[in-house]
């Protein structure tokens, strides 16, 4: 476990849980052997821990059709909403409501070792990451996602404009 794995550190609400770095990792290399990759034949498994303490897993499924493959990131995403307690109070339509959000990850390939999300999964994760979101490397200490996705695009943006704003909460 390497010195940041213990860390507890502020998310900006509420306290961040411990990061049990071996434990991800190993959740991540479970999942990875659960992939769907017979194109590619280069499985990735990807481990989450989230502001609640959850950890949450997702492995990559390829397609006949090369492009809709679904990243591990993917079936991450998904379980962060599609698990777990219910709310109780529907679907999330405003992206300001209080969620659950992740706030360390380790996505590895074949070998076990650790490797960066792709550059739309970092935009993926991006929305559903708590502003200090750590992602595991090789060889070195996490990285924030935000050294990862510098300058990022988000839902801020669409509130800086009026008519995008206005979708955003569903109004007409
Ligand atoms: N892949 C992921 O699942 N996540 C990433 O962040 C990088 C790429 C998958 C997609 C495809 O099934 C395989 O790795 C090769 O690109």
């Amino acid at each position: 476990m390497s010195d940041n794995a213990s860390a507890t550190a502020s998310t900006g609400q509420s306290p961040r849980p411990s990061v049990d770095w071996e434990l991800l990792r190993g959740e991540a290399v479970a999942v990875c052997a659960r992939a769907y990759v017979p194109y590619s034949r280069f499985p990735v498994g990807v481990a989450a821990l989230t502001t609640r303490g959850r950890v949450l897993t997702g492995c990559n499924v390829e397609n006949a059709a090369y492009g809709v493959v679904l990243c591990a990131e993917c079936g991450l995403v998904s379980s962060l909403y599609g698990t777990g307690e219910s709310r109780g109070d529907g679907p999330v339509l405003d992206h300001e409501a209080e969620r659950e959000l992740l706030v360390a990850l380790s996505c590895v390939d074949g070998n076990g070792t650790p490797i960066t999300p792709c550059g739309r999964c970092r935009q993926l994760l991006f929305e559903h990451a708590s502003p200090d979101m750590l992602i595991e490397m090789d060889g070195g200490p996490p990285l924030p996602l935000t050294d990862l996705l510098p300058h990022a695009f988000g839902a801020p943006n669409l509130g800086a404009v009026a008519t995008a704003a206005a979708t955003l909460k569903g109004d007409s």
